[in-house]
């Protein structure tokens, strides 16, 4: 193939002021009329490299660049016949030179001559293909129909998948090739014919197998698969060797037919084997492929990633489909950027889709993708099963392991979500330790060949550990009994104000009021003003909240004794939790990089803080024990602190700090 350096100088910067790329886009793309500005060549649509409905391809015509803010496609009007038309970088330009009505240069001879050989080479795949498919249906091709009856794969299948048979016998397709007058070179080198060692007849690389023809995205034939009809073959499947047509790891199985539907909003399904791939799509999912005999590579997974944000890697429910899920999940862990990731659907035990399809149809495959696991839960999963965390020493490995894996992911944000999940994983697990068994560990086991189903991730965000937590919902009770005495005796805010500025308002509805309030604090009446803005409703509501009605600053309006005890206690107890809450989420960030002594120290220090705080408060506040929930309010800060320990036994052990 011609270089791009064969080509005059001066040539591509000619084309490209030429050519318009929101003309060469427009072909494959609806506008959207709305969002598009043509006269400023700023044009938007729904993104042609993957599903969506949204407009987020963004073409700047005067610049003569794509890019799309949701896969990240991106390129000039070459990449883009490239990508679109399926075509190498000069075929692209041919096709752009022709529309621009540029004549193009003369190729290189040398160049030249390799595209040539690989359509050679691809020809003498597509009379293999035929020839294998004539002998399914030969006498030869008895047994191997027969097979196939048996495997429930009805002529139509067999027709769309064009599978064929290389009967037994060592010169089967190598006399019908040579016999049409291909060269035995071009056999060879399509990785169809073997030279003898023996100084003998050059013979079949394919011998009584079932074959499957492999074809690349533009729909060549690059390679076969073939599975052995004899069961006590040594190879249960053969593949084409890597030939100058076929890099087994940048192919995948069914890769052109799937693309296509999943561009019309099918699920991209990742199976483990041909025949797989073969009753997914019989079986209504069309958006199926396979890698070819290897675990998935990365290249693989970029080919994936461009059809699809997140392919479902559907594994065999075996131990080795399991293994493989893990390899493709530290495979993944560094590629992973915004927008593009995996889900697992792990198969009842033993079974793979194909199995699975044909035991109980179609639904039970829907079923077992539906509830396919997102990346991180597998990552956990892994970490956890089967075993027991009944000590420091044992949930510090954890941590270690956890925080390694985390450490590949590349992208900076996914990393800290990431860790914020696994965070919240850790969370629930050791709580529900000791919630089952005081203390002692519990094994985690699959059940059935499947992960059971629980919490797996909560949309928490940072510094979820006490503020989502247990700790949200005094601290809500806290700043509303703030609001609703500063409201009801106002003239506290002369003291106040900057406490109450500064107070981290947990309620959406209480920083409302919060907001309001301030800006109104030396106007003669701030309840009114509060009340004007925000409707009599909301000032009502939060007077009315069960532990404000009952606080006796707010019983009392006008008492500014009262007011001031109250207030000063509240907003200390607040300015305790909320240090402890951020000690704690900058310790978890530690978490992900390094941990270490100073960390427990300093997350001592904070429990310890919060636990007088608390004690003070059950010593010397009998109001707000009154309430029905009085006590279970008690109860969850046990909670809290005891997870709070278990954090704290979580660090040690982590590697030394830096500083
Ligand atoms: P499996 O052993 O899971 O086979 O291999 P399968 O797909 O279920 O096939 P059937 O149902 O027994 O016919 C899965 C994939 O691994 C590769 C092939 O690509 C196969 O489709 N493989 C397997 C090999 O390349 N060589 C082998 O010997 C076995
Ligand atoms: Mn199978």
């Amino acid at each position: 193939m011609m270089t791009a350096m064969s080509l005059p100088p001066g040539f591509l910067d000619e084309l490209r002021s030429r050519t318009s790329l929101t003309q060469v886009v427009g072909r494959k793309v609806m506008w959207d009329q709305r969002k598009s500005n043509q006269g400023k060549g700023d044009m938007w649509a729904p993104c042609p490299f993957h599903h969506e409905k949204t407009a987020s391809f963004h073409v700047d015509d005067r610049k003569g660049f794509y890019y799309c803010f949701g896969c990240h496609a991106k390129g000039d009007a070459i990449g883009f016949v490239q990508e679109t038309e399926n075509v190498g970088f000069m075929e692209a330009i041919r096709i752009l030179a022709d529309e621009a009505g540029m004549p193009m240069p003369e190729r290189d001879p040398q160049a030249q001559q390799k595209a040539d050989k690989r359509t050679q080479l691809a020809e003498v795949m597509e009379i293999a293909v035929q020839h294998y498919r004539l002998m399914l249906n030969t006498g030869a091709g008895g047994a191997a129909r027969d097979y196939l009856d048996r495997r429930k794969l009805t002529q139509q299948t067999r027709d769309r998948f064009e599978i064929g048979f290389a009967p037994d016998g060592w010169q089967g397709l190598w006399d019908h090739l040579t016999g049409k007058g291909v060269e035995p070179e071009l056999i060879i080198g399509a990785g169809l014919g073997k030279p003898s060692s023996k100084g003998g007849k050059p013979y079949d690389v394919f011998r009584n197998r079932i074959m499957f023809p492999i074809r690349d995205a533009r729909g060549r034939c690059v390679a076969f698969g073939g599975r052995a009809m004899d069961p006590n073959d040594n190879a249960k499947y053969l593949n084409s060797p890597e030939t100058e047509l076929f890099d087994k790891g940048r192919n995948l199985y069914h890769h052109g037919p799937a693309r296509e539907a999943a561009g019309k909003g099918q699920p991209l399904v990742v199976a483990e084997g041909y025949m797989d791939v073969i009753a997914l799509a019989e079986a209504g999912f069309g958006a199926s492929v396979a890698p070819l005999g290897t675990a998935v590579t990365d290249n693989q997974l970029q080919l994936l990633w461009r059809i699809s944000d997140e392919p479902i890697i559907a594994l065999d429910g075996d131990k080795a489909g399991i293994r493989a899920a893990m390899r493709v999940v530290d495979l993944a862990l560094p590629l992973l950027e915004a927008g593009k990731s995996l889900r697992f659907a792990v198969m009842p035990e033993g079974q793979d889709p194909d199995d699975l399809i044909r035991a109980k149809g179609p639904s039970a495959v829907q079923k077992v993708l539906d509830q396919a696991v997102p990346m991180v839960s597998l990552l956990w999963r892994r970490e956890i099963e089967g075993k027991v965390f009944d000590s420091p020493e044992r949930k510090a490995a954890l941590d270690k392991t956890l925080r390694e894996k985390i450490k590949l992911i590349k992208d900076p944000s996914i990393r800290q979500h990431y860790g914020d999940a696994i965070k919240d994983l850790r969370w629930q697990l050791f709580r529900g330790q000791r919630n089952n068994s005081g203390g002692g560990g519990r094994t985690f086991k699959r059940d059935g060949g499947r992960w059971k189903t629980g919490p797996i991730v909560q949309e928490h965000t940072k510094a979820s550990m006490l503020a989502g937590g247990q700790g949200a919902v005094e601290h809500r009770v806290r700043e509303a009994v703030v609001l609703a005495v500063a409201l009801v005796t106002p003239e506290v805010l002369d003291d106040f104000d900057y406490a109450i500025e500064t107070m981290d308002c947990l309620s959406d509805d209480t920083a409302r009021i919060r907001d309001v309030l301030m800006r109104n604090a030396n106007s003669p009446d701030p309840r009114a003003a509060v009340e004007a803005a925000l409707g009599h409703e909301a000032v009502e509501n939060l007077l009315r909240q069960p532990y404000v009605a009952i606080t006796p600053a707010v019983r009392n309006p006008g008492d500014m004794e009262l007011a001031r005890l109250t207030l000063t206690e509240e907003l200390a107890k607040l300015k305790t939790e909320r240090g402890l809450t951020a000690e704690i989420a900058e310790a978890e960030e530690d978490l992900q990089g390094v941990a270490d002594e100073a960390v427990t120290w300093r997350l001592g220090q904070a429990a310890e803080a919060r636990n007088n705080a608390l004690l003070s408060r059950q010593e010397d506040n009998a109001d707000y024990a009154v309430g029905d929930n009085g006590a279970s309010i008690d109860k969850d800060e046990r909670a809290a602190l005891d997870a709070l320990r278990d954090t704290i036994d979580f660090t040690r052990g982590g590697r030394p700090r830096r500083n």
